[in-house]
């Protein structure tokens, strides 16, 4: 039997800096339930990707004065970089500058257009750049500042296309209110119901002719189209939707999750399904607004200047911790504060005392007891039975926890069994059951009853923490794939005596806190200092290569030598009706002589006197017969008539111009 399906998706970020542990969150999140269900037997699609066009980026490209595709594909390749580091396995990567994704847009907005959803009028309003979003008046803060991020937002007044959003209004009403899945959790529902659809919802501007960084309209140059529809359609375009190599959205589509941070559910509940209904496509089943990471009361962003980066914090202490970490911590919906002490706290007490213990003193005991070897346990009793009830209690709880994405739940239930071994070890106490012989009967089972929910541990951590388990396994002798899998878990002794257990380091290092925060400080504030000089290298490598042919760079500039040189004498040049040859006091008891194309312009007693601009590094050329040596700059009017550039006052014949 073919396997159930299960797409799940990320929002494409924006390549406009590098990302943070903000983006993390939610990627770690994603990948985590892909993994959950691929173990619990679905074929699986993860799609992540970036959102590379739109007005803040091309700002930003403006800015590093490089090509905005140049500067996204730096961030694009770090963010993989960064993904790979993470242990994040999707499927597909969508860049929305891809081909495969520019021609599919052009044609769903065309159809829209075609179908009357698209007209063309003016807009006037407010814009921020920063969320790529549209404002009313009465929807800003505090004057022009933006609702969602705080951020002035600027002036629009542009010929646009408009979509039609007042027409699918109460058909979308209607939608969430049957739907009550569809949006997670369900507060973020009623948000959108009461603050955006019942009070009426607003055509939305759908095009932009201020800057030029988008996918063009095709049929009207000029326009490019507004960087959320373009955007939200990576969902399809991505799995071929519009072309004829459409499999993957045969097979995938709809989602089952997009998952997105609270700030943009708007765009994905009201804005997305409209366009998907348009289309004539099913809707995602469900779109899940998970909590912000804050920092302080802030979200972390780079202009606050409260980001951090998951680079370091993997460096030290390695990925399957922080990915428990940012799982751990917050119910996933809510909103939490990231900070480095609470990471640290949680990966002393859940990952070395109560895990990492766990596994070391039963491998350590089943090797002083048993010289390594897994016993064959007797009959189960007392607080063995409770033990295996819980055990076989889990599967139900972590699916059913899974399956809500609450990733938190989830390990705080993971973690109960885990609690309930360290506790078992003190009640049984196995240090007075080797003493003598009578205890070894009971020593056996007591190991046994460990050994096997330390091997179903391994199995529920490994979508949160896909690193650790082959570790466990290690030290525990499970061999057998089939002894990893969900299915294994389901039914209590499924581990073989006899097994071979060998202790390894230890899986987590415990860490003192107050040094590592120093130590972590120190190196924050190096990797900042070393930004700095990367960015100022940056910089100069940038002003060095032209950004694009035609471009000249600053270095290109600075080849030329500008100076000031008063014209001590001119006269014409014999044979010639266009040339004057000028004698130049270039400063420094030198002279120099050039011929310039003015002669219809200016007469030979006008010049002298004047002080003007020489590009004073010119090779000497000939011209009729005479050696000219340099140029004098001029302005060339439309009518092709020249005027010559002059320098205001009084300066010292040979000052550097530049
Ligand atoms: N490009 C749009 C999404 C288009 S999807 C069709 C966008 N990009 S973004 O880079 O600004 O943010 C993407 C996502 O990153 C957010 O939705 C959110 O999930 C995540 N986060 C960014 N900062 C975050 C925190 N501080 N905390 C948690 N998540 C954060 O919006």
């Amino acid at each position: 039997m073919a396997k159930p399906t299960f797409y799940l998706t990320t929002p494409i970020y924006y390549p406009s800096g590098n990302m943070h542990i903000g983006h993390t969150y939610t990627t770690v999140a994603a990948d985590t339930m892909i993994r959950f269900k691929k173990q619990t037997g679905y074929d699986t699609y993860f799609l992540t990707g970036t959102d590379e066009h739109g007005q803040k980026i091309e700002r930003k490209a403006q800015q590093a004065g490089v090509t905005p595709q140049q500067f996204v594909d730096k961030i694009v390749a770090e963010t993989k970089d960064l993904w790979k580091l993470m242990n994040i396995e999707y499927d597909d990567f969508i860049r929305t500058t891809e081909d495969r994704h520019v021609k599919i847009v052009q044609k769903i907005f065309k159809q829209f257009y075609d179908q009357g959803d698209i007209y063309k009028s003016e807009y006037e309003g407010q814009y921020c750049a920063e969320c790529e979003a549209f404002w009313t008046p009465t929807q800003l803060k505090d004057g022009n500042l933006c609702p969602d991020c705080g951020r002035p937002t600027e002036k629009a007044h542009e010929e646009s296309y408009f979509f039609r959003m007042s027409k699918y209004q109460d058909w979308m009403i209607k939608y969430i209110e049957d739907h009550p899945d569809f949006i997670q959790p369900p507060s973020r529902a009623n948000e959108m119901l009461n603050n955006f659809l019942r009070p009426g919802l607003q055509d939305l501007c759908v095009s932009r002719t201020s800057f030029k960084w988008g996918v063009p309209v095709d049929f009207d140059p000029g326009h490019v189209v507004y960087v959320w529809i373009d955007a939200l359609s990576n969902y399809i375009t991505a799995l071929g939707y519009g072309t004829d190599h459409d499999e993957l959205f045969k097979k995938y589509w709809p989602a089952d999750v997009h998952l997105v941070g609270k700030e943009i559910v708007r765009f994905h509940t009201i804005y997305w399904p409209i366009m998907l209904h348009a289309l004539g496509l099913p809707m995602p089943k469900q779109v899940f607004g998970h909590g912000w990471l804050l920092f302080g009361n802030d979200k972390m962003s780079k202009s606050k200047g409260n980001v951090v980066y998951p680079g370091p914090i993997v460096k030290r202490y390695g990925v399957d911790a922080l990915r428990y970490y940012l799982m751990r911590e917050m119910p996933f919906g809510a909103d939490g504060n990231y900070t480095n002490e609470a990471m640290l706290t949680r990966m002393n007490a859940d990952l070395v005392n109560d895990l990492g213990n766990l596994v070391s003193r039963t491998v350590a005991m089943i090797e002083k007891y048993f010289d390594g070897v897994v016993p064959e346990p007797g009959a189960l009793e007392g607080p063995d039975l409770d033990l295996k009830a819980t055990f076989e209690a889990l599967p139900g709880i972590v699916e059913d926890q899974m399956n809500k994405l609450q990733f938190s739940i989830a390990l705080s239930e993971i973690w109960k069994l885990i609690g309930e071994c360290n506790k078992y070890i003190d009640l049984t106490q196995p240090w007075v059951l080797g003493k003598s012989e009578e205890g070894r009967p009971r020593l056996r089972t007591v190991m046994y009853v460990l050994a096997e929910c330390i091997r179903a541990i391994a199995v529920y951590i490994q979508p949160t923490m896909p690193s650790t388990p082959a570790r466990i396994y290690a030290q525990l002798g499970v061999g057998d794939d089939a002894l990893k899998t969900w299915d294994s878990v389901k039914v209590f002794g499924q581990l073989k005596p006899g097994t071979v257990v060998k202790k390894g380091e230890a899986l987590f290092p415990r860490v003192d806190i107050k040094k590592e925060l120093e130590a972590m400080a120190a190196e924050a504030e190096k990797a900042e200092k070393k930004a700095e000089k990367a960015d100022k290298k940056a910089e100069k490598k940038e002003e060095k290569q032209p950004a694009e042919p035609g471009v000249a760079s600053f270095d290109d500039f600075m080849k030329i030598k500008l100076v000031a040189a008063k014209v001590i004498a001119c006269e014409r040049v014999p044979k010639s009706d266009k040339l004057l040859k000028e004698t130049l006091d270039i400063g420094g008891g030198k002279t120099k002589t050039v011929c310039s194309g003015i002669a219809k312009y200016y007469a030979p007693e006008d010049m002298v006197g004047k002080t003007v601009v020489l590009v004073n590094n010119f090779a000497p050329r000939k011209m009729a017969g005479q050696v000219s040596e340099g140029m004098l700059l001029c302005a060339e009017d439309p009518d092709g008539s020249l005027r010559l550039l002059t320098v205001d006052g009084d300066v010292a014949p040979g000052s550097e111009i530049g």
